[in-house]
This record gives structure tokens, sequence and C-alpha cells, in this order.
């Protein structure tokens, strides 16, 4: 079971086509995910436009910083496989006092691939890749970065069969 303080930072960390978003769709109210995607989307109409990835993290990171100001749930759906992109969101939770998690989809990269390809909007797969890579060197040293808990989903049936707990904490003051 994947025990989440309802004032907590969760980060969501995988290749592209991992299923971060099929899963913060299906465990977390929506209002308290943060997409790197849509905030890219919203500013440049493209969700993709790469250009757009600075102005999105400067969103994102504002989004963030009010939710976890607010003592609410803040889930973070990007990527997220560049250690310093996460330091730096591990740092705004401890800032404002709130636990950060990290959930990884370590899925084998084959299955990334196939996914993306039969998506709309696909990822180049040498993008992916590097993801999926960066991802891998990453894992061994989560447990140093500061976070409260870190779980690890390596197959379909461990994300599929995955059970997450919002664990109510004191009262909060609404956004
Ligand atoms: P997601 O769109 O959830 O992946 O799933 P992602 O990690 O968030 O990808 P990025 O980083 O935003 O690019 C990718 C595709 O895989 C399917 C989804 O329907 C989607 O088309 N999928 C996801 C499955 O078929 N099964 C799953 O269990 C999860
Ligand atoms: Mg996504």
């Amino acid at each position: 079971m994947i025990s989440v303080p309802d004032s907590a930072l969760v980060l969501l960390m995988g290749a592209s086509g991992s299923g971060k978003s099929t899963f913060a769709a299906r465990h977390f109210d929506a209002r308290a995910v943060i997409s790197s995607d849509q905030l890219r989307g919203a500013l440049a109409g493209d969700e993709a436009d790469q250009h757009a990835t600075d102005a999105a993290f400067d969103r994102l990171h504002r989004w963030l910083d009010a939710r976890l100001a607010a003592g609410v749930l803040a889930v973070v759906d990007a990527t997220n496989v560049d250690w310093m992109r996460r330091s730096e969101l591990v740092r705004r939770a401890r800032q404002h006092g709130r636990p950060a998690m990290a959930i990884a989809f370590d899925l084998p990269l084959d299955l990334c691939l196939l996914r993306n390809a039969a998506r709309p909007r696909t990822v180049r797969a040498a993008v992916i890749r590097r993801q999926h890579d960066e991802l891998r060197r990453g894992l061994h040293r989560l447990d140093l970065e500061g976070f409260s808990a870190v779980h690890i989903l390596r197959a379909e049936g461990d994300i599929d069969s995955a059970v997450v707990q919002i664990e109510k904490g004191p009262v909060t003051r609404a956004l």
C-alpha cells in the first residue's frame, strides 16, 4: 500500500509512456495533480513544444508552492528523471514543512516505446530511451534525496494492483 499524507508532495517519476498520468488520474483528485505537459500545452498550445518547458516549470513551481503553503496534497506529474529537477521540488516541500514522497515507474523500455507509439502525441524514441536510462541511473540513490518514502513500481502488475491511501492530517486552510 502507498500511504500518502494529505499535505504531501508526491513526485511521480518515469519515462514518457510509463503511465504517470494514467496513474495520477486513477488515484488522485484532478485538482491535486500538477502536470508539466498540461502547463506546457496551456502556454504553447502544444503539449510537446519543448520551447515552452522553462515557462511551464516556472508555473509548475508556483502552483506547487501555493498548494504546499495551503497544506493540501500536490502531485507533480512530470518525467522527473533529472535529479536536479527533483531536488528543486523536494526543497520546496521542505521549505513548507511538508513531506515529499516519490513514486517511480520503472517499466521496461520496450513497453514505454510501444505505448508511446500508440498515442496521438508521440515523443521521439531517442528521448524516451534517454529518459529511461536517466531514471534507471538515479533509482539507487533516491533514498538519499530526502524523500519520506520511495515506491518503485517495476511491472504493469505492480501498477495495476497499487493501492493509494490518502492519510488525513490536521485540518488545513483552503486554497
Ligand atoms: P500515460 O500518458 O499515463 O504515460 O500513458 P505518461 O507517463 O504520463 O507519459 P508522458 O510522460 O506524459 O508522455 C501512456 C499511454 O499508455 C497507456 C495510456 O492509455 C497512454 O496511451 N497506458 C497507460 C496503458 O495502456 N496501460 C496502463 O496501465 C497505463
Ligand atoms: Mg503524462
